[in-house]
């Protein structure tokens, strides 16, 4: 067996369903679900309409490199959203249609690390958990960068030891950030990148949000935007992971793509064709129209929006709660531990939210997802409304 895997936790809703077992909630009050991160807005219909058009593509093998059509329309895409000259993105080169990010985040560890150099992977605590197995699959030690209050939600690089970063061969950062939904500047974008210059390392940066913002006129900026206008054209040691799931609501449709470096794309480029997950046709060919069109997000936003918004009011009296700038998620602080309000919350209330410390570790003697709940806003506006009147009611009995 792989050793790491004996080092890997229960998947967070495995510990849920444990969690929940045996609490009976109301059967009154119907069960509201706001702990999975799963966009519940409809899919576009043309992303439909592409795959039922295009379902006999189904009779062919697709490559792991995906049609020019596809990669075209992502590096498109990633130079209007990011201010990137068009030309300076390759999609020869420079650009990889992946099943979705899971499986990226996951094989991009894979690929790049080497265990005999005892490397460590570098990550935010509380993290998407694929982050760590990935480190831990791969033989390498993962380290964590506590996100708290005190840090804005974001990562400190400042705190690092000089002999983590000579070890570190990856860093995962995820902005904007799940569970907290914050966004990192570009300043602090840059300086990770000047750190991987010094220490040579590669940062894989999760943007699978980063077309969730509450502000029209500030879109978060990405990893790639900030190599280029720092000069570093290439995007030497710099990876974005960009995904259809949450921006176009087909969490289904398993798609997304990585970006960045050609040369480290190149050796992923092989290591995925023995992995083996090429993009099937229909899928490949309704992608390239979702990343063609910016109304349908435009609509998310506008729902994400209402929704932060309603709850936000409602929930405002009874708790410190701030819309985020970007994501689907509050990340609530409890009044109690995060699994005793958890369950409580089901059990009188019969709406379900995920526990922090489900999320996090405790790394140098703080856990900091420990009194925090996630509560994913993806239910629609008036179930939403109706879970924030519940758990108000229920903070209500906490004080
Ligand atoms: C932070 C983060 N990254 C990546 C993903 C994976 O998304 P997908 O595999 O659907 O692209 C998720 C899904 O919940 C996520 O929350």
């Amino acid at each position: 067996m792989n050793p790491g895997l004996a080092h890997c936790h229960p998947y967070p809703f495995e510990k849920l369903a444990q969690l929940k077992q045996g609490a009976v909630p109301p059967s009154e009050k119907a069960h509201i679900a706001l702990s999975i991160g799963e966009p519940a807005h409809p899919a576009p219909e043309f992303i439909k309409q592409a795959i039922f058009e295009h379902i006999g593509g189904l009779g062919t093998y697709p490559t792991t490199k995906g049609g020019l059509a596809l990669r075209q329309a992502i590096a498109d895409w990633i130079g209007f959203r990011f201010s990137i000259p068009r030309e300076a993105i390759d999609p020869e080169t420079q650009v990889l249609p992946v099943s979705g990010t899971r499986e990226a985040l996951f094989s991009i560890a894979q690929c790049v690390v080497d265990a005999a150099e005892k490397p460590i992977v570098v990550m935010p605590n509380p993290f998407y958990q694929i982050y760590e197995g990935a480190a831990l699959l791969a033989g390498a030690e993962p380290y964590f960068l506590n996100t708290t209050a005190e840090t804005g939600y974001l990562p400190d690089f400042d705190a690092v030891p000089e002999s983590v970063w000579r070890r570190c061969r990856l860093i995962y950062v995820c902005s904007p950030g799940n569970p907290s939904g914050a966004v990192m500047p570009q300043p602090q974008l840059a300086a990770l990148i000047a750190l991987a210059e010094r220490y040579d390392f590669i940062i894989a940066s999760d943007e699978c949000y980063s077309e969730l913002y509450d502000d029209e006129s500030n879109p978060p900026p990405g990893l790639l935007q900030t190599a280029y206008a720092t000069g570093n054209i290439t995007f030497k040691r710099c990876l974005a992971f960009h995904s259809l799931s949450k921006r176009s609501n087909v969490p289904g449709l398993r798609s997304g793509f990585v970006a960045g470096d050609a040369d480290i794309l190149k050796a992923y480029f092989q290591y995925r064709t023995y992995q083996g997950c090429a993009m099937p046709l229909p899928t490949q060919q309704a992608s390239a129209l979702a990343w063609q069109d910016e109304s349908h997000v435009l609509e998310n936003r506008r729902l994400y929006r209402a929704k932060f918004q309603a709850v936000v009011d409602i929930l405002k009296d009874v708790c410190t709660i701030e819309k985020p700038a970007a994501s689907f998620y509050v990340w609530l602080k409890t009044p109690i531990s995060d699994t005793d309000f958890a369950r409580q919350l089901f059990v009188r209330e019969n709406v379900t939210v995920l526990p922090g410390s489900y999320l996090s570790r405790e790394f140098q003697g703080i856990n900091p997802g420990l009194n925090h709940v996630r509560i994913a806003l993806v239910a629609p506006l008036a179930e939403c409304i109706e879970a924030a009147r519940r758990i108000k009611d229920f903070f209500s009995t906490l004080n």
